[in-house]
């Protein structure tokens, strides 16, 4: 006879045992408040056998407004540890103030942004060149920034403040030819500071937790940390970990770095995903980018390191394809500012989406072009790129001192209220 499951509700004899009844409760609950409205939904509520009770959230478009908590044995509503009735009063007003989600949505499904670019190859500074792409015409960005070295001799960067605005300028150049709620991939890792005699210690400097602040500020979301395990021999060459392996020391434990962060974020306003799929006015488009069996289900990526005797800092091109699969359509444009020897021009192309790749070294950019032509003849897509030589264009002088300023500004601790008090009313001691 086939065993009859029987649920946790039922063994504890809860009064209240299914989310739909847990969604009526919280109905009728913000009925009798005179909360309720028809705008309103109740999300997917959640049971906590640990504390016995059920979690209903209050969605209103696409706003989370608050939650009510329901006592699974009684169905009693949990005051204390519910959300305030008058603070979900107050956002639900902010919220409709503001026009819905679904108005906006609305007025934005009519204007489909399709890209106009072709595929380009740029030399040049991205962050002064990227000014040339027109607002919100690239669909997915995915790269890996140039490399800090800590050693002034070795660095094109004066500290390592100086490098973060470098990136932060970048950044933000690429916020704005993004398309809103497309997706920015970075992929990063920590640098080792080597020691420079025996007495001193060698040191790491985390750059993707500071890019990630510098993202968060220049109005992108974080959506995933993904993790791209290399082999274990990997990391042996870095050096770290030798010295523990020799004598066991507690204390002078280092792990052998074997992974590096490919972290995702989405261009703020992060209008739903499903307006880019159902608003597509080109559906057969959707069909062709449905990714096949085989993807990656977890955030922990294997891929071995690539290498190319061109370039001493190339990514895998599998990571590249598996980056554009999963955050780009067919025919989308992909942007990578850093582009080096065009690895993911390639396999943007490969994968049929359109590329933009910028490069300052005239050594990398033929590489890229040469890889390009060659890929070209074996696509069976008509296949054609254009080579724009931008390396003379000047940077804005005022706009670099302002934006140095802010960036060290925000660098000291100032929020970005305070800085825009200084930029509305100048500068006084802090
Ligand atoms: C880590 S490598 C990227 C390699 C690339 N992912 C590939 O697979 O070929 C960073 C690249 O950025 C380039 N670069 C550095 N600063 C740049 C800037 N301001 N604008 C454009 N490219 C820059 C470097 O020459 C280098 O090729």
């Amino acid at each position: 006879m086939a065993e009859i499951k029987i649920s946790t509700a039922e063994k504890r004899n809860y009064k209240l045992r299914t989310a739909n009844e847990a969604k009526k409760l919280a109905k009728s609950f913000l009925v009798e408040n005179d909360v309720w409205r028809e705008e309103l939904r109740c999300g997917l509520p959640e049971i906590n056998d640990r504390y016995h009770y059920w979690k209903v959230p209050i969605v209103l478009d696409d706003h989370d407004i608050g939650e009510l908590i329901f006592d699974a044995y009684t169905q009693a509503v949990d005051l204390r540890r519910s959300s305030d009735v008058q603070m979900i009063r107050g956002r639900i007003s902010r919220v409709l103030a503001g026009g819905t989600a679904r108005q906006k949505r609305k007025k934005k499904a009519k204007g489909f942004t399709v890209s106009p670019l072709s595929n380009v190859i740029i030399k040049g500074r991205s962050e002064i060149v990227l000014k040339t792409l027109p607002e919100q015409s690239i669909d997915l960005v995915f790269t890996s920034p140039p490399y800090f070295n800590a050693r002034k001799q070795y660095s094109e960067y004066e500290s390592y403040d100086d490098y973060l605005f470098a990136m932060r300028r970048v950044i933000r150049e690429c916020r704005r030819v993004l398309i809103d709620g497309k997706f920015f991939v970075i992929n990063a890792s920590h640098v080792l500071v080597p020691r420079t005699d025996r007495n001193e210690s060698s040191s790491r400097i985390a750059v993707p937790f500071d890019l990630h602040q510098i993202l968060i500020e220049e109005g992108f979301e974080f959506v995933d940390d993904i993790i791209w395990q290399k082999p274990e021999g990997a990391g042996w060459a870095s050096g770290r970990g030798r010295r523990f392996s020799a004598d066991r020391n507690p204390m002078q434990y280092k792990a052998v770095p074997v992974t590096e962060y490919v972290l995702v974020y989405r261009k703020k306003p992060c209008i739903l995903i499903d307006h880019f799929i159902r608003d597509n006015p080109d559906q057969e488009i959707i069909q062709q980018s449905k990714i096949p069996d085989g993807y990656e289900k977890t955030n922990v990526w294997y891929i071995s390191p690539a290498h190319d005797k061109r370039h001493p800092a190339i990514f895998p091109p599998e990571l590249a394809e598996k980056v554009i699969r999963y955050y780009s359509f067919v025919n989308d444009v992909v942007l990578d500012p850093f582009g080096g020897i065009g690895t993911t021009a390639k396999a943007a192309a490969k994968l049929n989406r359109r590329f933009c790749s910028i490069e300052v070294s005239d050594e990398y950019i033929e590489a890229a072009r040469s890889d390009l032509a060659k890929l070209g003849n074996n696509l069976v897509a008509p296949f054609d790129f254009a080579y724009r030589d931008l390396h003379e264009m000047k940077d804005d002088e005022a706009n670099i001192s302002l934006n140095a300023l802010l960036h060290k500004l925000l660098r000291e601790g100032y929020t970005q209220e305070e800085l825009y008090e200084i930029l509305v009313n100048g500068l006084h001691e802090k």
